[in-house]
Formats: C-alpha cells, sequence, structure tokens
C-alpha cells in the first residue's frame, strides 16, 4: 500500500479519542482467557495484532462475544486450555508470540507459534532461554528466529531470571510461565519496562510480588477492564501538532503509565506547548487528556539514555520531529530499535536522507540535524511506524512525501488515515 503525505494545507484542530492501547489489549485478552468466568473488556484496540492474539486465544478454547461497545470473554480457566489443531498465527505480532510462549510452554499439549515474514526474522532466543531454565521444551530455526515449535511441560519450576534486555515482552512472558511453575517466578531487568503486566494480573485476582515476582498455581478471576486510548498512536499527532503552525490538538483519555510517556518528557524538553488535563486512572492505569498546542519551531535535544525504555516506539516519530527542529537530537542506547518489525534505525535513516536529511547513524542510536524536509518516494518497510512517522513528516515537506509499505499500519491504527484527515492533515491514498 502506498500513501501520499503532505505538503500542509492547514493546521491541525479538534480532538481525537486515540484506539485502544495494544500492549493492554494482548494483556487483557490473555488474562481474561485464562480466568475462570466471564471478563468484560472495554476499548479493546481493534487492530490486527490485537487479531492475532484473540484468534490464537480462540484456538485454544476461548469464546467471545461482542456486547455493544465490550467484548465479553469466556475464560477457560488457567488449567482449562485446549491442544490448537493447528499452528497459531502470530502474524506482525512480537508481542502477541512472546507472550503465549510463556503461556504455552507450560500446558499438557504442544503447539506451534508462526509468523510473517518480518516477526519470523525476530529473535526469540530471548524468550527461549529462560523459559529452558523453568523447563521448557522449545525449538526455533537455528538463527533463534521462529516458528516457536512447543512441546508443552506442565512441571515448570520457578525462576529467578536476570534479563539482560528491558524487554516487557520477556518479563511477562517469563512472568506468565510462571503461573503455571513450582514456587516463585521473579524476573530483573537492566531498567524498567513497561509494567502492564504486572498492573493487571492484580486486576485478576493475582498478586505480584516485590521484585515483580508471581507464584505458580495463581488462578485468574474473571475481571472488567477498560482499556486507555494507546500514548503510541497519540505521539504521531503530537508531533504533527508541535510541528505544523497554529495547531491545537486534544487527544483523550490517553493512557500515561510512567513506564510509556517518554514521548510527553521529550516533547516538553524540546519546547512544546503540551499539558496534560483530566488526569484520572483505568484500573491502575493512569489517564489524561492531551492537549498540545504550537509553539514555534522546537529545539533538538540529547535524549537522556535513561528515557529510551518509556520512549521506545515512540523513536520512529520522534526521528521525524528531530528532522524539523533546530540543531541536533541525538538518541543513543536504543539498539533495541534494530530488531522491532523492521530495523527502525536504518529504516527511518534512508527515510530521511531520502527527504534531504542531514544525519547520522550509530550501532545504538542517530543523529539527527534539524532542517527543510523535500518530498520525494519513502519506503516504510512494511513496518507502522516507520510508515506513519514518514506520513506526519509529510505534513512539513515542500512537496508531497509518497510513503510505500505503508500496508501494516492496520497491525496498530487501522484508522490513522482517517483521523489524520480528521484533523486537517493532508493524506490519501496513492494509487500510482
Ligand atoms: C511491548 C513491549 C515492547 C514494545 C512493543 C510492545 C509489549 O517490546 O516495543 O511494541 O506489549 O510488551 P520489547 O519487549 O521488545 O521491548
Amino acid at each position: 500500500m502506498m500513501l501520499e503525505a503532505g505538503p500542509p494545507r492547514s493546521s491541525l484542530g479538534g480532538e481525537l479519542w486515540l484506539p485502544g492501547d495494544k500492549s493492554i489489549s494482548h494483556r487483557a485478552l490473555i488474562m481474561a482467557s485464562l480466568a475462570s468466568g466471564q471478563s468484560q473488556i472495554d476499548g479493546l484496540l481493534d487492530s490486527e495484532d490485537v487479531k492475532a492474539t484473540a484468534g490464537a486465544c480462540r484456538q485454544l478454547g476461548m469464546t467471545s462475544q461482542q456486547a455493544g461497545g465490550s467484548l465479553l470473554v469466556n475464560g477457560v480457566g488457567a488449567s482449562g486450555l485446549s491442544a490448537p489443531r493447528a499452528p497459531l498465527d502470530m502474524g506482525n505480532s512480537g508481542t502477541a508470540m512472546r507472550l503465549l510462549a510463556g503461556v504455552l510452554a507450560a500446558q499438557a499439549f504442544n503447539s506451534s507459534l508462526v509468523g510473517d515474514q518480518s516477526l519470523s526474522k525476530r529473535p526469540m532466543r530471548r524468550i527461549v532461554q529462560p523459559l529452558s531454565l523453568m523447563g521448557a521444551h522449545i525449538r526455533t530455526e537455528e538463527s533463534d528466529t521462529p516458528p516457536l515449535m512447543i512441546e508443552g511441560n506442565p512441571h515448570l519450576k520457578g525462576i529467578d531470571y536476570v534479563s539482560p534486555v528491558a524487554s516487557a515482552q520477556v518479563k511477562s512472558c517469563i512472568l506468565l510461565a510462571g503461573l503455571y511453575a513450582s514456587g516463585r517466578t521473579r524476573v530483573i531487568e537492566p531498567s524498567s519496562s513497561r509494567d502492564h503486566t504486572e498492573k493487571m494480573l492484580p486486576t485478576f485476582g493475582v498478586s505480584v510480588g516485590p521484585g515483580c515476582s508471581v507464584l505458580g498455581g495463581s488462578q485468574l478471576l474473571a475481571a472488567q477492564v477498560q482499556v486507555p486510548g494507546d500514548i503510541s498512536s497519540a505521539a504521531f499527532f503530537l508531533v504533527a501538532a508541535a510541528m505544523i503552525p497554529g495547531s491545537e490538538l486534544i487527544l483523550r483519555k490517553v493512557g500515561l503509565n510512567q513506564t510509556r510517556d517518554g514521548i510527553v518528557h521529550v516533547l516538553n524538553a524540546m519546547g512544546a506547548d503540551l499539558t496534560v488535563e483530566n488526569r484520572t486512572s483505568f484500573g491502575e492505569e493512569a489517564v489524561g487528556d492531551l492537549r498540545i498546542r504550537y509553539s514555534g519551531p522546537l529545539n533538538g535535544i540529547d535524549i537522556p539514555v535513561e528515557w529510551i525504555p518509556s520512549l521506545i516506539d515512540e523513536l520512529p516519530v520522534v526521528m521525524a520531529l528531530a528532522a524539523v527542529s533546530r540543531g541536533v537530537t541525538r538518541v543513543r542506547g536504543a539498539a533495541e530499535l534494530r530488531v522491532k518489525e523492521s530495523d527502525r534505525i536504518a529504516v527511518m535513516a534512508r527515510g530521511l536522507q531520502t527527504l534531504g536529511v542531514t544525519l547520522k547513524e550509530y550501532k545504538d542510536g542517530i543523529d539527527i540535524e534539524g532542517g527543510r524536509i523535500n518530498g520525494g518516494d519513502v519506503d516504510g518497510a512494511g513496518d507502522h511506524r516507520c510508515a506513519m512517522s514518514f506520513c506526519i513528516l509529510g505534513q512539513m515537506a515542500d512537496s508531497p512525501v509518497t510513503v510505500t509499505g505503508a500496508e501494516h499500519i492496520d497491525t496498530s491504527y487501522p484508522g490513522f488515515v482517517h483521523d489524520l484527515q480528521t484533523v486537517g492533515g493532508n493524506i490519501g491514498h496513492n494509487t500510482r
């Protein structure tokens, strides 16, 4: 799919309700499936990635029905999953694959997890290794990539795992396996990754012990979950409004979990006029309305390395913002970007250079010098966040930016083009 973005026609204005948080949606579906009784999920993200998790849960025995805006999930109980008849297709979703692998490793049946071309290249050793320490039997390709062939072992043992990466997918995979293991399972991270799993488990009646641990044999009970708007989707609009003269947007009911709000800190540090209003919470998750007003060109900054985990998925659009800000923006400590849905440092660097941006790529980051943006053809490389970032940057270009490889936008944000048009963005499908 090809999109054509920019040049700007007008300032952006209005308010948006962003689609549900992707990370929270995956977790709500998995926990509701493992719970006994009927759970209710409101505001679930309706996107390809989340559909992959829902589809897998159904293949494992979960049933669900839509009731108004809610999804009612009939959980099977932690020990009620049934053997799938076919491989479970996780599509583009690393979160779906890694979290479900933790659950499936502990079952009394075998299963396999497959993914699309991008997911089939992503590293799985980071989960296979700790799961193996717990006694799991998982085979991958020789390159430690999917498919995952899981020989279920209902007798896993709890471990204390010191993870070499700050990854919520790894942490959550181990904690979910830990629900089935003997004794306590604990995960220690080099720095804190997003904590939605730890926040949601108590909602389903499972207590999370100090130092991020769970006790094997814990039973999940049906619960009600309200999913906040996804701050990772909001980020595209925050950046767009911060870039385009005269803009003002209000983004309603956005998740503001402290392990996810790095984009707010970066925008403030660069000089944006961004305020949080109507703070509240959905369960354990902080929520608020974000109001952003254009406040003149922003200033490049050195992004503190300790902010990176809370900003990891927003870095592509921060790179777009850096390209139109004053001076140089430096990103370091972000080597994880190279193993996302694409190598996001390389894909963004290539596209930005095509549009005339001066930059220097590093193993774990990038330096970007702000300036004028030319029109041109860029490749989103089948990565939803890179494709959307180029569409936002196109809003500041001298002439149209054509974005190829944009078909995977539906993995996280099917309404992106529509929403950007609604607030006044210049974007459309290119049928060239
Ligand atoms: C996610 C964790 C992060 C993030 C991804 C979603 C999650 O990945 O980049 O988009 O929901 O747990 P890592 O665990 O690889 O850091």
